[in-house]
């Protein structure tokens, strides 16, 4: 169940209650998409760097150990000893994104597995099974992201099935909850809303998933190559006819910046790939911008990443020898790069809340803003 806190403007501080926790929002998820956090960080890292909720991916698990393996061995929490809440994106993004040949059909989607070439077929149905078998705490619907360049007759089929495809989720997570053998017969369902840069097949499509009563909503099929100003535009046009007493995840999104735009517009959930991506290529967050760890005026430099963090890396480790692990390729380099990010990642979320509780955010965001431009120290 979520409760609103707080507004402060648009932005809300909430908190969704879940089987396994409290959800303090707005809130980042610490992507793992196969179970684990790429960069060697373990589920032990996560409970030291502010980490409220873990992410991994339907399409992932179902193709490598198998979602029916994870379900022998007592769910994904048991699995990777995260007792915290996990959600699962639901297959759709990574099936459009990775998979070989697909075909896509009223019932689902067929496509070739990324491992071994195998054929697979995925639709609302086994979606939700999956995922019931992983027993995450939030599980996704399936739907279809259509690319960013796909015309706005296809988009409008595409949010069409979509939403019969949303119907059949619905139907099917709630007769998986009754089950005898259900591991989490409490889990939540997000709805996720498409419709590209169409502001009115948004606002229609919106209005159309608000009816079903769904544990919360997401908006999908952004930062897939457009513009930041259509992005904002979206998520002005549509969050208005989300149901405001559920919490609102923008899917996939995105740099700070792009996090304290879209606080301000509503946005309770985020989740992005950049922090441990950019820190497996020595690339670290700070309140100066970003700086790149492998370049040569660091080579002597004793002071932390950023003065002041309270992460492992920064607590103990200077930039000339994380600088050395990076070049010597070891992987501590990379892990305490991530570690950092993660933590400037969840840290900034926790100072949003704060600036949303004392109702001075645009204050925060702006202060946070010109900061991140001003440049190294
Ligand atoms: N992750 C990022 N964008 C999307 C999307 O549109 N749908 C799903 N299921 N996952 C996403
Ligand atoms: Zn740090």
């Amino acid at each position: 169940m979520y409760q609103l806190i707080k507004r402060d403007g648009l932005a809300k501080r909430g908190r969704l209650k879940t089987v396994h926790g409290v959800i303090e929002t707005p809130v980042f998820m610490n992507v793992g998409t196969a179970a684990a956090i790429k960069g060697a960080v373990s589920t032990e890292d996560l409970q030291g760097i502010k980490t409220q909720v873990e992410l991994s991916n339907t399409y992932h698990l179902h193709v490598r150990p198998g979602d029916e393996v994870v379900k022998k061995l007592g769910g994904l929490h048991k699995f990777m000893v995260w007792d915290k809440p996990i959600l699962t994106d639901s297959g759709g993004f990574q099936v459009f994104s990775l998979a070989g040949l697909r075909k896509i059909k009223e019932e689902g989607v067929y496509f070739h597995s990324h491992i071994d070439g195998k054929k697979i077929f995925m639709g609302p149905e086994e979606s939700m099974q999956i995922q019931s078998n992983l027993a995450s705490t939030i599980a996704m619907a399936f739907d279809e992201c259509p690319s960013s360049v796909a015309d706005r007759n296809y988009i409008q089929h595409s949010v069409d099935r979509t939403v019969r495809w949303l119907e059949r989720c619905k139907k099917e997570m709630a007769r998986l909850n009754s089950l005898e053998d259900t591991i989490n017969k409490q889990q939540m369902l997000f709805g996720i809303n498409q419709g590209g840069i169409y502001e009115d097949i948004r606002i229609e499509h919106a209005k159309r998933i608000a009816e079903l009563d769904l544990d919360g909503y997401a908006l999908g099929g952004l930062a897939v190559g457009e513009s930041h100003e259509d992005m904002y535009r979206i998520i002005d046009a549509t969050v208005p006819y989300l149901p405001q007493d559920k919490p609102t995840y923008l899917m996939g999104v995105g740099t700070p910046a792009n996090i304290l735009e879209a606080v301000d517009r509503g946005v309770d959930f985020f989740d992005c790939v950049y922090p441990s991506r950019n820190g497996r290529h020595g690339h670290v967050y700070t309140n100066h911008g970003k700086m790149n760890l492998f370049n040569a005026k660091y080579e002597l430099d004793d002071r932390p990443i950023e003065e002041g963090c309270q992460c492992p890396a920064c607590r103990k480790y200077s930039r000339a020898y994380i600088r050395h692990l990076l070049k010597a390729k070891e992987m501590l380099g990379m892990r305490l790069c991530v570690l950092h990010n993660l933590y400037f990642y969840n840290n900034m979320m926790e100072e949003i809340r704060t600036a949303i509780e004392e109702g001075r955010y645009k204050e925060y965001k702006k202060q946070k803003l010109e900061g991140f431009t001003r440049g190294q120290i």
